[in-house]
């Protein structure tokens, strides 16, 4: 995956941000949201945000 790709365009938020919110936490869409605000304003990433958090979640073994 390349972590530089940006998911939520809205709030530049790239691929690497949803990893770095999972790892200090987050373990949710709406924790991510929190962290990183992607997914805020139009919402039309969520669905891309939501698989890149169930992927990172499951990565990370919580
Ligand atoms: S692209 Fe993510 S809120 Fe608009």
């Amino acid at each position: 995956m390349n972590l530089d790709k940006i998911v939520c365009n809205c709030m530049s938020v790239t691929n690497g941000m949803i990893k770095d919110a999972v790892e200090a936490g987050a373990t949710t869409l709406e924790e991510v949201q929190e962290a990183t605000g992607a997914g805020t304003v139009c919402g039309a990433c969520l669905d891309d945000v939501q698989r890149l958090v169930d992927h990172f979640v499951a990565e990370s073994g919580k």
